[in-house]
């Protein structure tokens, strides 16, 4: 079971990782030429965001609950007041990915969604994008730190 529940995760940790990846070095150069690139944008987006945000968003934090028990060892809801490195590394990893949750909300509901309106909001979601795909790296440097025993 556990190691059905850490292949999920880490299946659905690299779709939301490389899709971000992807984008940015790969299709966002190509679409940037177009003479329609905010709307390619948009509908490339709104794509990644059902699979990344609204599906793989929630299915990590799940999955994540469950390698707290079967991996960890831990009390999913209790592990909190426990006081050693792992559970450490594991709150700043957590702290992390309800920061990649509130940037992904607000780049795909608000800013993603009115990029075509202004310049202003184009570049507001594009930091946005960038800003989480630097955080979604720092949740993997912690991931492979949790594996190495944490901080
Ligand atoms: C964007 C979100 C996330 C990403 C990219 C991510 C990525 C990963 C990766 C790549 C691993 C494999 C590391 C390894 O075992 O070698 C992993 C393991 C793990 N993840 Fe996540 N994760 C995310 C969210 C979460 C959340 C929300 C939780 C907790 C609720 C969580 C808890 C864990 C635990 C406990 C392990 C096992 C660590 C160990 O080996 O001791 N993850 N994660």
């Amino acid at each position: 079971m556990a190691e059905l529940i850490l292949t999920i995760h880490i299946i659905v940790a690299s779709f939301w990782i490389g899709g971000m990846l992807f984008m940015a070095l790969v299709l966002s150069p190509y679409v940037r030429k177009l003479p329609q690139s905010t709307q390619a944008f948009q509908e490339v987006g709104r794509r990644y965001s059902l699979w990344g945000t609204v599906i793989g968003l929630p299915v990590l934090f799940i999955t994540g609950l469950f390698n707290i028990k079967f991996i960890s060892g831990l009390n999913p809801f209790g592990f909190w007041s426990v006081n050693a490195p792992y559970v450490q590394t594991l709150k700043i990893k957590l702290g992390l990915f309800f920061l990649t949750v509130v940037l992904a909300v607000i780049h795909d509901f608000y800013f993603g969604q009115r990029a075509h309106l202004s310049p202003k909001y184009k570049n507001i979601s594009r930091i946005l994008g960038i800003l989480n795909l630097i955080v979604g790296i720092l949740i993997i440097y912690f991931a492979v730190k949790l594996r190495l025993g944490g901080c």
